[in-house]
């Protein structure tokens, strides 16, 4: 299991998408807490975060720091630049007093419904990684590219791309970075890749953080696998050793099921 060995703590991630507004967020982060704490989960083994839409952010982060939970969370996107004339665009100093520990960059819906670049995405990651947030860079192929490409061509293209413009401020500590592998076929598709399709990946990914970023900064990276993930097949992904937990979009919705993803480690068997 990825975790057995290495420093790299799970982290499941739920991606809400444009659902929940801050009155059901601040219902569901309640309940999501109950859940976890009535089955004893132990946030030191598995970090669990989730990513509502920017109009929560205030609301999430005050509940979870008043009721003092062990939930993190994070925004899912970030203009590439710091102020000014950018309607709609909220800026990572914006999201760093928010105190948000993460951002999703480079989603695929992103890229492909708001024609994201590998340049905008790279200068996305720098102004996160600027502001001490850390960045969760999505990266995947189509399946048209699995046909032309193969499957890890892209996805590592895609990650050299997105850490092209970054300025670590010093050596990137262990846990600055989390790269998150969802092919594009995968996402609500309900046709997961396999474990092994996702360790391929994963291990290409992990690779060309070595080649990038040093083999001490790639063995701590955290690489999450996204594309319907469930309960039902999180244990398979999790049994892969370059795969340290997931992005989990449509079952991050249902508070017993995203629990029970969280609680992978009850039914991944070592
Ligand atoms: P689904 O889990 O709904 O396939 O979505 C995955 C995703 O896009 C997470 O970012």
């Amino acid at each position: 299991m990825a975790s057995v060995g290495s420093s790299r703590v799970p982290l499941i991630a739920g991606n809400w998408k444009m659902n929940l507004d801050h009155l059901q967020a601040i219902a569901f982060v309640q309940k999501l807490a109950w859940s976890l704490k009535d089955a004893r989960h132990d946030f030191a083994k598995t970090e669990v975060a989730v990513f509502p839409p920017f109009t929560d952010l205030r609301s999430v982060q005050t509940l979870i720091s008043a009721d003092k939970l062990h939930l993190r969370f994070g925004a899912q996107d970030v203009s590439a630049h710091e102020s000014g004339a950018y309607t709609g665009e909220i800026s990572a100093a914006f999201l760093k007093t928010l105190d948000t520990p993460y951002v999703i960059i480079g989603h695929s819906e992103r890229r492909t419904l708001h024609s994201e670049s590998d340049e905008e995405v790279a200068a996305k990651v720098a102004s996160a990684v600027k502001h001490g947030i850390v960045p969760v860079i999505c990266v995947g192929e189509t399946a048209e590219d699995l046909e032309l490409h193969g499957p890890s061509a892209i996805p590592v293209a895609q990650l050299r791309a997105a850490l092209s413009q970054a300025k670590f401020e010093r050596e990137p500590g262990l846990t600055d970075i989390v790269v998150a592998y969802e092919p594009v076929w995968a996402i609500g598709s309900g046709q997961a890749a396999t474990p092994e399709q996702a360790e391929q990946v994963a291990a290409q990914l992990r690779a060309t953080l070595t080649e990038i970023l040093g083999s001490d900064v790639a063995d701590a990276t955290r690489i999450l696998y996204g594309g319907s993930v469930k309960s039902s097949n999180i244990a398979g992904f999790m049994r892969m050793p370059n795969v340290d937990g997931a992005l989990v979009g449509g079952a991050s919705l249902d508070i017993p099921e995203f629990a029970s993803i969280a609680q992978f480690l009850k039914h991944v068997g070592t």
